[in-house]
């Protein structure tokens, strides 16, 4: 059976090296703390403000500043900066946090194309460093799907034949 990082290659078109060149080179320390804080803020308003309202409402439990400091609080600690996320909210845990939302294939792409427009509009980030953290992003999000589809099959398959119970009669 495929493990989910094997879907997540699979699914995303990152291998497994490229998705985690962000490990070959301390990105926190190359690009600061104000970079993450910019780029996720410029990702979550693509987000708040996106036409694609079904996309909209996955984050609508949340406040924006909140949603921005868990994301690049959790960007600092993966790239190589201090354990903020970590400090304020425990272990990253991605599958289990994603679990009350809706993660397909289509808003990983909605997801994606959010971040890859924040990413176009980042001038504090250099071109290596851009690349670097897409394929993250990418396999990542992919493999939030690979979970999802995962909590899908264990809690919404319809019971099977095989295991149906079989009154004795009276
Ligand atoms: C694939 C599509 C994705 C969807 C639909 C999605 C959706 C969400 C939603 C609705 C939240 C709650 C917002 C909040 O209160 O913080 C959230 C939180 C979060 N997401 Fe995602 N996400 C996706 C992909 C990703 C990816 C690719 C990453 C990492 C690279 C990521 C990392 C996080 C983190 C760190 C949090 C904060 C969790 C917490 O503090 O509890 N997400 N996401």
């Amino acid at each position: 059976m495929q493990t989910l990082q094997e879907k997540a290659s699979e699914w995303s078109g990152v291998d497994h090296e490229d998705a985690f060149a962000i490990d070959q080179t301390n990105l926190y320390q190359k690009l600061g703390l104000q970079t993450f804080i910019n780029l996720s803020t410029d990702f979550y308003t693509r987000v708040y403000e996106d036409e694609e309202e079904w996309f909209r409402s996955i984050f609508a439990d949340s406040k924006k500043e909140d949603a921005i400091q868990n994301q690049y609080e959790f960007f600092v600690q993966r790239m190589g900066g201090p354990p903020l996320f970590s400090q304020r909210r425990g272990h990253p845990a991605l599958i289990g946090r994603h679990r009350p939302f809706d993660v397909t294939h289509k808003a990983a792409e909605r997801w994606l194309h959010h971040m890859q427009q924040a990413l176009d509009n980042a001038t504090d980030i250099d071109q290596d460093s851009k690349t670097r953290m897409l394929n993250f992003f990418r396999h990542t999000a992919y493999f939030l799907v690979a979970g999802n589809d995962l909590k899908n099959q264990s809690q919404g398959a319809p019971p099977c034949k095989h295991a149906a119970i079989k009154t004795a009669p009276e």
